[in-house]
């Protein structure tokens, strides 16, 4: 399952994206915003970054207008490797070689068309491991600093 959420600005690509994922056959959770009405991004990613804690969801999608805010809280939950991606090749290689486990779009910056671009390649690049692997624990070794 792909837990989704967005704050306002994030909000109408959400509703594309999510649909887009649907129409594919991948099972999709909401966690909001539902409406266009002011909210603040931290509070929106607390949500999908749990899921992806607790093992709930596989990965997650966030959106705020940039994608540059809902990243930065997600990075600070624990577990989370967010990647904020508004071309294909960067939602490759972050799959391959980060692992992200949220992907993060800016609602207000990138077009609907280029996001099921990022969003797919990034949900079928596999993680390459090896020496990314190595990287990505001392990026959570940070974590205990
Ligand atoms: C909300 O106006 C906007 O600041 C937010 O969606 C996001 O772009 C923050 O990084």
């Amino acid at each position: 399952m792909i837990a989704i959420g967005s704050d306002h600005g994030g909000y109408e690509l959400k509703e594309f994206v999510k649909r887009h994922l649907i129409e594919n056959g991948i099972e999709v959770k909401d966690y909001g915003v539902f409406t266009e009405d002011s909210v603040d991004y931290p509070d929106c990613a607390r949500p999908v970054c749990k899921a992806v804690q607790s093992g709930e969801a596989e990965r997650g999608i966030l959106l705020c207008g940039t994608g540059i805010g809902i990243s930065m809280a997600a990075n600070k939950f624990k577990g989370i490797r967010a990647a904020l991606c508004g071309d294909v090749y960067s939602a490759k290689m972050t799959a391959e070689h980060n692992n992200a486990n949220i992907l993060c779009l800016g609602g207000r910056v990138t077009g609907r068309e280029l996001a099921f671009m990022i969003v797919d390649t990034w949900l079928s690049t596999p993680f390459a491991g090896g020496r990314h692997a190595d990287r990505i624990a001392k990026i959570h070794a940070i974590e205990n600093e």
